[in-house]
Parts: structure tokens; sequence; C-alpha cells
């Protein structure tokens, strides 16, 4: 049989670094056949003993619920050997850091980030994140000594994850939010007149003198009484006119829109906390009813106060180190700015279906004005991984796609009952098949690609994630040990949309071979 041969794991030192060549099937790293015939071995790693671990034992067939569907089997396979739980650091005091500075959906918790650092790199090393939404790995990762490169094609994204990961001057931060609240003080309707529009809202000859009157800048969002109020659509542009006003460090007048755009989901009239998307919830209309107060500017004064605090402590915990750099930007096309040499890659990739961020940062990216009109918004759509809904005439379905292995059979397990779902299943794996193969361009030969992946399921069973990605890693990455770490703390709220009951998470393992990556257009 082909696969992996752990007991031929040898560690081998390559730099600082210690690395594992295992030998490889035709097909990839590690295979169906292969994930099986590991179970129960044991692994010489780089980092000590693991073995792959069997979480249930077959039910006795006839018993078993997946004996007509092996691919199916494989969920049951992730492993969950004690031995490669994730420690993580216990950080003592709790740096807040720039973390909190805005609210992302599908997030990394710090520690884990920290305890991958650790792990998979060493001080000077290039790092990327080629799926960077707030920056988390960023922001982590500089203060460890690390050149750390961001991409993300969500503009919100690279937005906030620029404002987190800035080199400031803190006293142009102190100056400038302290002039802009001053400025914005005159417009402060006061919080007996709040609680009365709770009951009653300005009409819309008030808003639309407000605006012409003050010539205010307001979004084309679509439907946007939908989403806002109308006295909140004057008080935003309001706000929105003064931080443009400011004059000096440019830096700053960017914080200060993205502290600006970290009020918009909870001055707007849609449901702050379910963040797979973009809803007002019929949670939302309850409250609406019982008279909810919408304050603009006490929401922005907290926004600063807890944001200036923020990049204080991330200010002086950089130091003299070099603030990372962002791009915006594909993971599955050609990016020119990331470097050529990547020493390793920690990402927590998109999941399929499960947060829209398309969707879900809309209201922000138009008050941002990072972008400009509905039309300008949709040319960004076909580029998101992992969403739902993708239009069979989406170019990437165009490409080859495997008969065989995991991802088909589940691909056609999918159809039988939602040919649509199959359809984003397909587009999700061939767009992180792509994305794999843009890592293998970049990274060096035993470079480590570290993927936070969570599990999703389909009609009562668990997608086999990381087998799926074992399969991804094609002939240029081979597979090692899959690290786990219970999840406590969450922001994600989308499990319960998607079936899955997620408690934990996985960490898939790549290391780099030496295999050629073959033109891609
Ligand atoms: C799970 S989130 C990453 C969260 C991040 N680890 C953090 O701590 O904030 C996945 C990110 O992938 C981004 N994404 C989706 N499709 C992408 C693509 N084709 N190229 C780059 N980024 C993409 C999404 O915009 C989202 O920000």
């Amino acid at each position: 049989m082909g696969g992996v041969d752990p007991a031929r794991s040898r560690p081998e030192h390559h730099g600082s670094r210690a690395v594992v060549h295992e030998r490889r099937s035709e097909d990839g790293p590690i295979g169906r056949d292969s994930y099986q015939a590991c179970l129960g071995q044991t692994f010489l790693t780089s980092h000590g003993i693991g073995r792959f671990f069997r979480v249930r034992e077959p039910l006795p067939a006839g018993d078993d619920p997946n004996a007509a569907a092996p691919h199916k089997a494989h969920a049951a396979l992730e492993a969950v050997n004690p031995r490669l739980q994730l420690a993580l650091p216990a950080v003592t005091p709790v740096r807040r850091l720039t973390h909190y500075l805005f609210r992302f959906p599908a997030k990394f918790h710090p520690p884990v980030v920290s305890a991958l650092l650790d792990r998979f790199t060493v001080a000077g090393d290039t790092v990327l994140d080629p799926f960077v939404g707030s920056g988390t790995l960023l922001v982590e990762g500089a203060l460890a000594g690390r050149r750390c490169v961001g991409l993300d094609v969500d503009p919100v994204a690279v937005a906030v994850a620029r404002a987190k990961t800035r080199k400031y001057d803190l006293d142009a931060v102190a100056a400038m939010s302290e002039r802009l609240l001053e400025a914005v003080s005159q417009f402060d309707r006061g919080a007996d007149e709040y609680a009365r529009l709770s009951r009653s809202d300005i009409s819309l000859t008030e808003m639309s003198s407000a605006i012409r009157d003050e010539q205010l800048w307001v979004p084309a969002i679509p439907n946007l009484e939908h989403w806002f109020r109308r006295y909140v659509v004057v008080d935003l542009a309001r706000i929105h006119r003064q931080i443009m006003r400011r004059r000096g460090d440019s830096q700053t007048r960017h914080l200060l829109l993205i502290l600006f755009g970290s009020i918009i989901r909870n001055a707007s009239n849609a449901d702050p906390v379910p963040v797979s998307g973009l809803e007002v919830t019929a949670h939302m209309l309850r409250l609406e009813a019982k008279g909810r107060v919408v304050d603009p500017f006490a929401l922005l004064r907290k926004a600063i106060a807890r944001g200036v605090a923020a990049i204080e402590e991330w200010t002086s915990a950089l130091g003299e180190s070099d603030a990372p750099s962002v791009f915006e930007g594909d993971a599955t096309a050609a990016v020119a700015e990331i470097p050529e040499q990547v020493d390793a890659v920690i990402t927590s990739p998109p999941y399929n279906n499960a947060v829209d961020y398309y969707r879900r940062h809309q209201l922000e990216m138009f008050w941002l004005g990072l972008t400009l009109s509905h039309q300008d918004r949709l040319q960004l759509l076909p580029r998101y991984v992992g969403r739902p809904r993708i239009p069979a005439s989406h170019p990437l379905l165009a490409e080859p796609w495997p008969k065989d292995g995991l991802a088909a059979e589940w691909e056609r397990e999918i159809a039988q009952s939602s040919p649509g779902r199959a359809t984003d299943f397909k587009h999700y794996m061939l767009a992180m098949s792509r994305a794999m193969r843009r890592l293998a361009e970049r990274t060096t030969e035993g470079a480590p690609v570290v993927m936070v992946v969570g599990q999703s399921g389909w009609n009562g069973a668990m997608i086999p994630t990381v087998a799926l990605f074992h399969e991804l890693a094609g002939a240029w990455f081979a597979s090692e040990p899959t690290l786990w770490y219970p999840v406590r703390n969450r922001y994600m709220s989308y499990s319960r949309h998607n079936g899955a009951s997620i408690d934990r998470e996985h960490v898939v393992v790549l290391r780099r071979t030496d295999a050629p990556v073959d033109g891609l257009a």
C-alpha cells in the first residue's frame, strides 16, 4: 500500500528548525487508505512522538450508520489524542493588545496563535497568513519578532488588520482623538432626546434636510432604512464628516475611521450577535418594540476610549520591532506582494458555508468608504472562499474535479440532497486547492503550513475537514500529526447554522516537500 510510512519519518535539522521527511504516495502525502493504515501507529516527528488515534471503535456491521458510506467514517478518525493537544500558554496578565478593537467573526484565539508561533517558527522567520482576517497572527507574530505578512480578500478585514498593527505616534493618537470627541460633541442629542427617538424616529424630510443643509455624505447602502434609523444615519454621517476633516497624521485618521467602523453594527438595526451574516432578527425587532436606545455618540466615546488604550498597549509592546505588512488580495491568485520565500504559514482559512464575510461586513464596508456602490461591491463577490450559493457559472467550477477521493465522495453525497450545497462544497475545495498551490509557490522546503480548521456537518454527519485538507495538500506538502485544542470562549455562533457541533478545533500541520510547482495561470 502507498502512502506515508510513519515509522520512517525521521526528524532532520534544517537550519534552526527540525523537519520531518515522510515517504509519500503518488496521490499525495496521506490519502484515504494510508489514513486508515496509520491508525494506531506511532509517528516520530520533529516534536516528539504522536499517534493516530481512533475516536470511537467502529460499531459492528449493520449497527454502524456509516458502514455503507466509508467516507463518513473519516470524521470519526480525526485525531483526538491527548498527547496531540496543543498546550496553550497561560499569559498573565492577559494582554488585550489590539485584539478587541473590532468585532470579527471566527477570529484566532490569541494564545493558540502564540503557541503555534512558538512551536513552528523562530525569531526572524517570515510568516504568512493568507486569510489574515482581523490580523490576530500579525499582532502576536510581530511581538514575537517574526516578520509577518497578511493577505485578505475582504477590504474591511485589511483595513482593520492595518489599523491594529501599525506603528503609531501616540501623541498624535491622543491629540486627534480628543479633538474629534470635542468636535462631535456639538451634535450629541443628549440622553432624553435619544430615549424619545427610540419611540419615534425623525421624519424623512428632517433626515433629508439635515443631509442637504450640512452637506453630509451618506453611503449608498441598498435599503438604508431597513438597516438604520433615520436619526442614526444623520448622526453617523456627522461623525464620519468630523473624522474626514481631521488634518495631520493620516494613520491616526485611519484608526479613528476603523473605530467608527466598529460601532456601525451596534448602531444599526441588525443583530450584532449572529456572526455568520447580517440580519434584522426577530430578537432585534422585539428589542425595538421595547424601546431600544441607540446613541451613536455614546458608542463612539466608548470605542475611542478602548481603542486608544489598546493602541497604547500595542505600541509599547511592539517597541522598536517592525510592524507587519497587510495586503488586499485573493489567496487563490498570484499576489505580487507576498515574499518569494516564506518560512512558515499560519492561518485559519474560511470554512465552507460558515461565515459569509462578504455579507457580514457590508454595512461597515459602505460606511468606511471601501465600496461606493452595490455594483462596485459585486466585483468582489466571486473571490470569497467558503460562500454559500455559488453560481454554477463561477469560472473555478470549470476546473478539473477528481473522480475519486474523499472530496469527490462528499460532493456526490451532498449532491443527493442538495445540488446547490454540493456546488458550494466543490467551489470551496477547488478554491482551497488553488490556495495550496499558491502557498507551495512561496514556501521554502521544510516550511510548515499550519492551518486551524473547525468541523462542519452535513445531514447529521461530520465532514472530515482534516482528512480533506490532507487530500488538498497534494504532492507539495507532507502531513504531520494533527494537533487539537478545546474551544471555550469563541465567537462562532454559526455552528448552529451548518449543523456542526464544534467543541474543539484541529490544527492541520503540513510541511513543504521538494516537489516542484508547475505553472499556474
Ligand atoms: C476564519 S477568517 C480569518 C480570521 C483571522 N484568523 C483572525 O484572527 O481574524 C477567514 C478569512 O478569509 C478571508 N477570505 C475569504 N476568501 C479569501 C480569499 N480568496 N483570499 C484571501 N482571503 C479570503 C475572509 O475574508 C476572512 O477574513
